[in-house]
């Protein structure tokens, strides 16, 4: 698929149209309020819900077709080509009807239909490397992927020791056909690869083969939750359990380039980041076509006075992309 943010311009708020008014927040709280009001295809307006694997997950990964992602002392993480979703387009069950569309508009994107979790974003890949070099192990952590689209970012913590990981995406397809998929296509090429008596790679039907005993799908899928749906509607359905919900880390890759999902998205975070948690966020400088970006972000953040934020890495050729980390600050938690 195409990188391009297939927006309806006008639903969407630019740089400009932010900066022409005194607070930020104030604008964007009106911009949403707005993009509510118009029923504009901005609006988020899908109802969270939590999603459980299959009995059987050998039926999620017929003729799939993975890729493997090795980067640095990481342990290696496996996931679906987007290839897969393209070629099968039609014979996928998809309620929500997001496969065909994508297809047809050619599009990454469709705003309050399709977030784009569908593939791996750049983002994700510059997360992974700061992840990397700062040696955060996860050991005991309970975590959210939000916004996780393949989930590589809750798997990578998954295996790294982590209690618990939830996985939030806002589409229910994309949940169950990319995220649960490559959480059990971990387990499974993980066992497959320990089980290797050197004779080459097990056949597909070997891969695929659910293990009992002792399989990692067992230590894996127990530990995970999955939640689709929009982050308003999502933070209420977690804040209702009991007892209420609360993240050590939170990781979001590529989820801050429309500002009309700033104050969900910030309440998300607020509310669902234990005392002394943090939050990886990686994004790129700017979006173009939909108005969002860090600077945007930060200075919204900056007038909620919740959070600080602190750079780790910033990209220093091409497009701009960003790690940044958000702590509460002290008085705030
Ligand atoms: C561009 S994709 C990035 C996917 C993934 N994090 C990555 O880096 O590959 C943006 C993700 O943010 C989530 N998202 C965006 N806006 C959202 C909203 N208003 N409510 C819930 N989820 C949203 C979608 O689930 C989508 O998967």
């Amino acid at each position: 698929m195409s990188f391009c943010f297939n927006f309806d311009v006008s639903a969407t708020t630019n740089t400009d149209d932010v900066q022409r008014n005194a607070s930020l927040t104030d604008k964007i709280d009106s911009v949403a309020k707005s993009v509510t009001e118009s029923g504009s295809p901005a609006e988020a307006v899908k109802e969270a819900k939590e999603h459980f694997p299959p009995s059987d997950p050998r039926c999620l990964l017929d003729d799939t077709i993975y890729e493997t992602l090795t980067i640095g002392t990481l342990p290696p993480l496996h996931f679906l080509n987007e290839t897969v979703f393209e070629k099968t387009v039609y014979e996928r069950e998809d309620a929500e009807n997001i496969l065909s569309r994508t297809a047809e508009q050619r599009s990454d994107l469709i705003s309050g239909v399709y977030e784009g979790g569908l593939k791996v974003w750049e983002c994700t890949y510059d997360l992974l490397e700061v992840i990397e070099r700062e040696g955060q192990t996860f050991g005991g952590k309970a975590v959210l992927d939000l916004g996780c689209g393949a989930g590589l970012l809750g798997i990578l913590s998954l295996k790294r020791g982590a209690k618990e990981v939830h996985f939030q995406d806002y589409n229910s397809t994309v949940l169950e056909q990319l995220t649960v998929s490559n959480v059990i296509l971990n387990c499974q090429v993980d066992d497959s690869d320990d089980d290797d008596d050197g004779q080459g790679s097990p056949d597909k039907e070997e891969e695929c083969k659910i293990k009992p005993k002792h399989s990692k799908k067992d230590l894996l899928l127990p530990r995970c939750r999955f939640f689709s749906g929009d982050w308003r509607t999502f933070l209420v359905l977690v804040s209702s359990q009991d007892p209420p919900l609360k993240y050590d880390i939170i990781m979001t890759s590529e989820t801050i380039y429309n500002t009309a999902y700033y104050p969900a998205l910030h309440d998300t975070f607020h509310k669902l980041l234990a005392p002394h948690g943090h939050i990886y966020l990686a994004t790129k400088s700017h979006y173009f076509g939909v108005g969002g970006g860090l600077h945007l972000f930060e200075t919204f953040v900056a007038e909620r006075g919740v959070f600080a934020v602190n750079h780790l890495w910033d990209s220093e050729i091409g497009l701009q992309r960003h790690v940044v980390v958000l702590r509460f600050k002290k008085e705030s938690h």
